[in-house]
C-alpha cells in the first residue's frame, strides 16, 4: 500500500465527500461538521485549506496510488500554546485496517517537526476509540491522561484520552 500526504487540490473534493458521508466517522469527530457532507461542503472545506495561514494550519489529503482515502490535519494553536498543536484525522471506511490511518499520522508529525517550530503535537480521542487511540500510540505518541467528562456526543457524556507526541528540539 503506497499511502502519502500531499495538498489538497480543489479536484478532490468528491473523493473527500464520500469519505466523509459516513456517520461512524462523524461519531469520533467532533460536532459542527456538515451531515450528510456533500460534494459542496468539501469543495468549500478544499477552499478553507488552501486559503489558511500556513504557519497555523496544516492540512494534506491522505492518499493510496493517489486517490484521496482521508484527511489529516496539524492546527496551531494561539498565545502561550504557539508551538502546540492540535492533530486531527480520518480515513474512509472502505480503506480501514490497512495502515493508512498509521502511516498518515507518522507522515504528518514529521513533516511538521522538520518544517516547522511546532515541538508538541496532541490529540483528543475518545476513550472508546481504540482504532485512534493505536494509531497514536502506534506513531509514538504518550498517553497522558483521561480527560473525564470531556465532551457530550451524541447526547452521551464522555471521557477523552489526552496523546501527545514531543520534538526535543530545544
Ligand atoms: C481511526 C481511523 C483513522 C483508523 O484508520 P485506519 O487506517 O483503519 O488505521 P490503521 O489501519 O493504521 O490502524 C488501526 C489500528 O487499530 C486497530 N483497531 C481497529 N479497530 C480496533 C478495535 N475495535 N479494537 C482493537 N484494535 C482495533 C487495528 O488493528 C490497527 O492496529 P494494528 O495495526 O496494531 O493491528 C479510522 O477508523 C477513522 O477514520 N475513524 C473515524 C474518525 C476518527 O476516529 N478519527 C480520529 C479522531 S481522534
Amino acid at each position: 500500500m503506497d499511502c502519502k500526504i500531499r495538498p489538497w487540490r480543489l479536484e478532490d473534493a468528491s473523493c473527500l465527500s464520500e469519505a466523509l458521508n459516513n456517520k461512524k466517522i462523524h461519531d469520533n469527530l467532533r460536532d459542527g461538521l456538515p451531515f450528510p457532507y456533500t460534494v459542496s461542503d468539501a469543495q468549500e472545506y478544499i477552499m478553507a485549506m488552501l486559503n489558511s495561514d500556513i504557519d497555523r494550519t496544516y492540512a494534506f489529503a491522505v492518499t493510496i496510488d493517489d486517490k484521496v482515502v482521508g484527511s489529516i490535519g496539524v492546527f496551531r494553536k494561539d498565545n502561550i500554546h504557539f508551538r502546540t498543536a492540535e492533530l486531527g484525522y480520518y480515513i474512509a471506511e472502505s480503506y480501514w485496517g490497512q495502515g493508512a490511518g498509521t502511516s498518515a499520522v507518522k507522515q504528518a508529525c514529521r513533516y511538521i517537526f522538520d518544517n516547522t517550530d511546532i515541538i508538541r503535537i496532541y490529540a483528543e480521542p475518545f476513550v472508546d476509540n481504540i482504532a485512534s487511540c493505536r494509531i497514536l500510540e502506534k506513531s509514538g505518541f504518550v498517553c497522558e491522561g483521561v480527560l473525564r467528562k470531556n465532551a457530550v456526543k451524541n447526547g452521551k457524556i464522555i471521557d477523552m484520552k489526552m496523546y501527545s507526541l514531543i520534538e526535543e528540539k530545544d
